[in-house]
């Protein structure tokens, strides 16, 4: 029996949370769902939108599955803090992004598929799934304003640096990119192996090379190693720039996609909206030995308690926990209803055109299970 934690967090992320859980108890995964706490209601009563007690659970479970959760700029969450919690120097931290560190999910995968009958589609032919690096590069968080002397000095040693002479500190605000062997290798890997596994012919490295000489040129070159042990895969390398018009030109011709942090994050998006947009782009947050998957959507206040949302991006985050576990079998029924009810195309949430509820759409899917 698998433990998952069970995660809605805030606004939407209850509904598409409850949704999910009509269309796994229709599928009979033989699991115990552990509902976890997280989200804003924590921050504001306990200063801590992802309390200990949620780190315990997850630590005893194969996986978790998460809504969404909603977070607001510094000044907003400090007033809305519980008044017994102000002026102790608390500060909101982004639960996903900790989890992203604390369990070392490295792995940011996001699957862009267009189901048949879906009117959102781009076009109808699209199978790609982007690798993200999940850990590095631009979003380290290793940040600087205004510019301390010694990190000033240290940066002087780059003969960049040297049009910023006249300026002075408080002017310059400083974000590293650190890219590692390391991270590069495992994430690259991954994408192969995944492609290898589901049968895509081509992994493309998205870098820029030709300007980040150093850190897109050590990802570069990692990936030229790592597609060695791959040989009936092909290693593409484009551009970050000149993959968005690729992209948009020939979607159809990329199956995975693998990218550093930032780069990825932007990708993705472009890639989610080619095949539905949010109401259908799904992620897993995968390490080693633990994973959380999601929808990639947020807690949309203006649509909370209403029942309106799709359900379907958490449906296909589903899916991935249900491959991840090394339940292919359920895996394929899941996904197999979900393109049954796109292609018959009586059962559409708003965002597709319909009038359906975000409970008609699980309804349905559960239907076919
Ligand atoms: P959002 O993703 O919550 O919603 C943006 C818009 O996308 C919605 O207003 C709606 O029009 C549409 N949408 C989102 N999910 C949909 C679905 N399942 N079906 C149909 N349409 C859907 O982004 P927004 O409004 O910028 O952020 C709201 C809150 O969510 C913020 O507090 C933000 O910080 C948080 N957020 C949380 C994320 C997470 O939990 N992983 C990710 C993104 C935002
Ligand atoms: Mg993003």
């Amino acid at each position: 029996m698998y433990k998952i934690a069970w995660m809605p967090g805030d606004g939407i992320g209850i509904e598409v949370m409850h949704a999910a859980r009509m269309v796994l108890d229709a599928i009979k995964l033989d699991a115990e769902y552990t509902p976890a706490d997280i989200g804003w209601e924590f921050w504001c009563n306990e200063g801590e939108a992802l309390p200990q007690r949620t780190l315990d659970l997850l630590k005893s479970s194969h996986c978790a599955l998460f809504g969404a959760i909603t977070s607001k700029p510094k000044e907003e969450a400090d007033a809305e803090l519980a008044s017994h919690l102000r002026g102790k120097g608390l500060v909101y931290r982004s639960p996903i992004v900790r989890l992203r560190q604390m369990f070392d999910l490295y792995t940011n995968l996001r699957p862009c598929k267009a189901y048949r009958g879906n009117p959102l589609n781009y076009r109808d032919d699209i199978d790609l799934v982007v690798f993200r690096e999940n850990t590095e590069g631009l979003y380290v968080g290793v940040e600087f304003y205004p510019l301390p002397d010694d990190v000033r000095r240290a940066l002087d040693a780059s003969p960049g640096m040297r049009g910023f002479q006249d300026l002075p500190s408080d002017d310059i605000a400083f974000s590293a990119r650190i890219i590692t062997r390391r991270g590069s290798e495992r994430i690259v890997r991954a994408a192969f192996e995944y492609a290898q596994k589901y049968g895509y012919r081509n992994v493309t490295l998205v870098e820029k090379p030709n300007v980040l000489r150093e850190t897109s040129g050590l990802m570069t070159r990692v990936a030229r190693q790592v597609a060695q042990d791959f040989p009936s895969i092909e290693l593409w390398e484009a551009n970050v720039d000149a993959i968005m018009m690729w992209l948009v030109k020939n979607p159809h011709q990329y199956g995975v996609i693998v990218t550093s942090n930032m780069f990825g994050d932007i990708v993705s998006d472009l890639c989610a909206q080619l095949v539905g947009g949010l109401g259908f782009a799904a992620s897993g947050n995968i390490g080693k030995n633990f994973a959380v998957f999601e929808p990639t959507h947020g807690s949309a206040p203006k649509y909370a308690g209403q029942n309106k949302v799709n359900p379907i991006a958490t449906f296909l985050a589903a899916k991935l926990m249900l491959d991840w576990l090394g339940e292919k079998d359920k895996a394929a029924r899941l996904e197999h209803a979900i393109a049954q009810v796109i292609a018959e195309g009586r059962t559409r949430t708003y965002d597709m055109g319909g009038k359906n509820t975000t409970m008609e759409m699980a309804d349905a899917v559960a239907g076919k299970l």
